[in-house]
């Protein structure tokens, strides 16, 4: 879909969409367009007790005195609700009420309103990015949906005072929104066409927007003693692969800061291994690389918008299989920090995984923070369900961080505890740990206790996405499926903290 901007001007013909203030008070549009329709838009409104109410639309189709072919009055609730994300709803419901019903244009009218914090300008960006947003498919493996399927709109005009500042502010987000895209790309793949190789090359893709790419192989990792994340990828005839992208985007004196960095799980298919998982729903496993998938995104969102930052992304790449080279329950492996571990269950893994993949971000990078993201754990979703990703962490400032920059961006993320009694539930007789408690409780915490161990004193985070990474419902700005769930959220997290 193609997203422009322009000054203000009532269409003559085609789909415009309006909004109308709660309490059916009109803006300039809407009175000019009730005055060609001699009264009958407020008719319209009042004969289906359409109240300009925040998330309610009125469809007319072909208005008399009009010679256009269909009227969207959109809902704006009071002016004191207008804020970005309401706006970023707004464009995805209308691109969701229009996007199929056969128009290739759509004119957005966006009018000032009195009392409102934000301009028309402004608006019309996040209406635009929440239109994008919403406009995801992954349609590639589908070679006979019916025309009358798709999407129809291909063009969506946004029209408002000051259309050059619109275009420039929508500038920036639109990089946002390819990263977003990116992820749910990867995300949606299936495990055939994706694996630590091919997930290695997409990641690769980004050289060509100013990131530093390098892929470790299993010789290199082996040397670096990565004991811990090559065990997982063992019974796999897909060799494991690590992936580090560096973004140094850091202009004038902070040039040379040490970076931020984000690590995330790639599990690009988790059988279980040999502590098999049951076959239903198995499936949905081609997308436990969520985390690396967001990792990804989230540097191809910064070099695209060109983030003031320097920013490390690390993912660790392998699959999970069972076969005749197959990591054993009760084998110990040797992690790169020397730390050795008991790897009681080899559905374990992503803790595996991101054992070393953090140790060695941590050695290599000293960055400022480290923030992973990893399907981790099924518990977390009998915890926070579908609707939060949960949130571990040593240090408060950034977990403060991390969760105004997920309630600005809708992303919400809740903080979970951890502590010395949940961290003595890992340890072992054998080894100097276990990867798995064994007992039935805290499922998530004893998760993230295990990974605690391979941050040292290093500000971390750890988000559990396994419930937010996929979603089985369309919301007015994530389409079903990959959600890339993350990507907005750190984005925001450095724009607000780490680009002044
Ligand atoms: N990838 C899974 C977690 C998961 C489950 C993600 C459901 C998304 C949806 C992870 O590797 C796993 O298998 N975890 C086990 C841990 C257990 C063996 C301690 C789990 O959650 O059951
Ligand atoms: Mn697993
Ligand atoms: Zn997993």
């Amino acid at each position: 879909m193609k997203i422009t901007f322009a000054n203000p001007e009532i269409p003559k013909t085609g789909v415009v969409v309006v909004g109308i203030l709660d309490g059916l008070k009109l803006g300039g549009s809407a009175k000019a367009l009730d005055k060609q329709m001699s009264g009958g838009l407020v008719r319209a409104m009042k004969a289906s007790r359409f109240r300009g109410s925040n998330g309610h639309s009125l469809a007319l189709l072909v208005p008399g005195g009009t010679k256009l072919d269909r009227i969207l009055l959109v809902g704006l609730g009071k002016p004191s609700s207008i804020d970005a994300s309401a706006m970023q709803h707004l464009g995805g419901e209308l691109y969701g009420a229009l996007s199929t019903k056969g128009h290739a244009t759509v004119q957005v009218l966006v009018d000032p309103i009195e009392k409102c914090k934000m301009h028309p300008d402004e608006m019309a960006a996040e209406i635009a990015f929440g239109a994008r947003l919403r406009s995801y498919r992954f349609d590639k493996y589908r070679t006979k949906e019916k025309a009358e399927a798709k999407p129809s709109l291909k063009n969506l005009n946004i029209i408002c005072k000051s259309s050059a500042k619109a275009r420039a502010a929508f500038g920036p987000k639109n990089k946002v929104a390819d990263g977003v895209f990116f992820t749910r790309d990867l995300v949606s793949e299936p495990a055939n066409v994706l694996y630590p190789e091919t997930l290695a090359k997409q990641a690769r893709s980004l050289t060509k927007l100013g990131v530093k790419v390098e892929v470790l192989s299993e010789v290199q990792m082996r040397k670096l003693g990565m004991g811990a994340l090559l065990g997982v990828g063992q019974g796999s005839v897909r060799e494991s692969k690590m992936v580090i992208m560096q973004w140094n985007g850091k202009k004038g004196k902070g040039k040379k800061e040490s970076p931020v960095a984000f690590v995330g799980k790639g599990v690009t298919f988790d059988t279980g291994g040999i502590s098999i998982k049951p076959s239903g729903g198995m499936e949905d496993m081609k997308w436990d690389m969520g985390g690396s998938g967001v990792v990804i995104g989230l540097m191809k969102a910064l070099a695209g918008r060109k983030a003031n930052a320097n920013v490390v992304g690390v993912v660790g790449l392998v699959e999970n299989m069972p076969s005749g080279s197959a990591q054993r329950p009760g084998d110990i492996v040797t992690s790169m920090s020397g730390q050795t571990i008991e790897v009681l269950n080899t559905d374990a893994e992503g803790r595996l995984v991101l054992a070393d993949a953090l140790w060695y971000t941590k050695g290599r990078f000293k960055p400022k923070f480290m923030v992973d993201l990893a399907t981790l754990t099924g518990a977390i979703i009998v915890s926070l369900g579908n609707e939060k990703a949960g949130l571990f962490s040593n240090d408060d400032k950034l977990s403060e961080q991390l969760r105004e920059a997920g309630e600005a961006v809708g992303e919400s993320v809740w903080r979970m505890p951890m502590g010395d009694s949940y961290d003595k539930m890992i340890n072992c007789d054998v080894a100097d740990m276990k990867n798995i408690s064994g007992g039935r409780g805290a499922g998530s915490i004893t998760a993230a206790q295990f990974l605690k161990r391979f941050v040292d004193k290093t500000p971390w985070a750890h988000l559990d996405i396994a419930g937010v990474t996929w979603s089985n419902k369309t919301t007015s700005i994530v389409p079903k499926g990959g959600s890339a769930f993350g990507v907005r959220l750190l984005d925001r997290l450095i724009a607000d903290n780490y680009e002044k």
